[in-house]
């Protein structure tokens, strides 16, 4: 049997039972997913597990069935409801997405060229949807699928030139029936048995054409390319605490870094030697917590000196901040560098209470 015909087969008996999905069995007679919520699940997967996204799926197909619910959603609503999935520019998109769709009469383009015009949606997410929702063969590749076809041709080049050989192969293997089943067979193999660490290839229905199996070490693929040194940058950052628990809060530039995002009030980040400069949000009684707090972005690691200082319960925001009750805190769409720096100064403050 082929790499694809085992994989659906595999599919078949073993596919994950996540919300947006039709599993292999309804789609045998018959039922097709919905578009609306491939779409929606797609989206608020990218840059977030499975895992995180299941609760916000249901909730939101709860309260907004269609794509024409959705659009008649105040803005201000959906963004609350996304709060926590992070990257408000992805719900920002998404909602421009569904107006634009509701506009058109609801349905959704049926081609993955037609799809990608829509905001917010790229080569990846256009290529599942196409496959899943309209069975186009569009070659998906996401970070599992990378990790699958590396391994099972032992492709030595390393991550990213790899891409678009990657992409060739899979475009390649794509089957013309079943194209949306095959992706989310990779997807899946990837999650649950093609696992970046401690493989768990006994189990694998493609080990017999896998080279990295045979050669005995798969988790050397994907070869990853050798990083740049990191460079440290500097910055403040300021947590004001009310007399009754609450903390100071405002929401980060809707582009660049954590675009959108809630914060702490603090300085910028130069790339520069140096330190941030900003002046603290109130004044009052600042006091620098002893030792700094680091972070590890994708391309440069922060330091952020964190001050504290207390206030009074009647003390009124600056312009552009708010107060968040110690109740509403885990609740906000706290970054998790954002996280740590107000732990460092209250510890506990940002964990869900039961
Ligand atoms: N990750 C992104 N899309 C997915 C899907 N359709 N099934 C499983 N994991 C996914």
């Amino acid at each position: 049997m082929s790499v694809p015909a085992r994989l659906l087969d595999w599919y078949d008996r073993h596919a994950r039972r996540l919300p947006w999905r039709v599993g292999p069995a309804d789609r045998a007679v018959g039922e097709r997913p919905d578009p609306y919520r491939v779409w929606l699940s797609e989206v608020m997967l990218q840059q977030t597990t499975v895992a995180a996204v299941k609760s916000y799926f249901e909730a939101f197909v709860a309260r907004w069935p269609t794509v024409n619910d959705l659009a008649a959603a105040p803005e201000a609503e959906v963004m609350k409801a996304w709060a926590g999935l992070g990257y408000y520019s992805r719900a920002r998109n998404m909602k421009a997405a569904a107006d634009l769709v509701a506009a058109r009469g609801g349905r959704f383009p049926g081609t993955s060229a037609g799809l990608r015009e829509l905001p917010g949606i790229g080569g990846y997410t256009a290529a599942a949807i196409a496959a899943i929702a309209f069975d186009e063969t569009a070659a998906v590749v996401d970070g599992n699928v990378e990790r699958v076809l590396a391994r099972l041709f032992a492709i030595a080049t390393p991550l990213p030139a790899a891409k678009e050989a990657i992409r060739a192969h899979q475009a390649r293997l794509t089957p013309w029936q079943r194209p949306g089943d095959y992706a989310q067979a990779m997807m899946d193999l990837g999650a649950t048995i093609c696992t970046p660490k401690r493989p768990a290839c006994a189990l694998c229905p493609v080990n017999a054409h896998c080279r990295a199996f045979a050669e005995g070490n798969p988790e050397r693929y994907p070869v990853k390319a050798a990083k740049a040194e990191r460079p440290t940058r500097r910055g403040l950052a300021f947590v004001a605490v009310r007399a009754d628990g609450a903390i100071l809060l405002r929401r980060r530039p809707p582009e660049g870094l954590l675009g959108g995002m809630t914060e702490i009030p603090g300085s910028d980040w130069p790339d520069k030697a140096g330190t941030g400069e900003g002046a603290p949000p109130l004044a009052g009684g600042w006091a620098e917590i002893a030792a700094p707090v680091i972070h590890v972005f994708t391309h440069f690691r922060l330091e952020l000196m964190v001050h504290r200082a207390d206030f009074a319960a009647d003390i009124a925001a600056p312009a552009d901040h708010w107060w968040s009750p110690s109740s509403d805190l885990p609740g906000e769409a706290l970054p998790s560098v954002m996280k740590k720096a107000i732990e460092a100064a209250v510890p506990g403050a940002t964990k869900k209470r039961r």
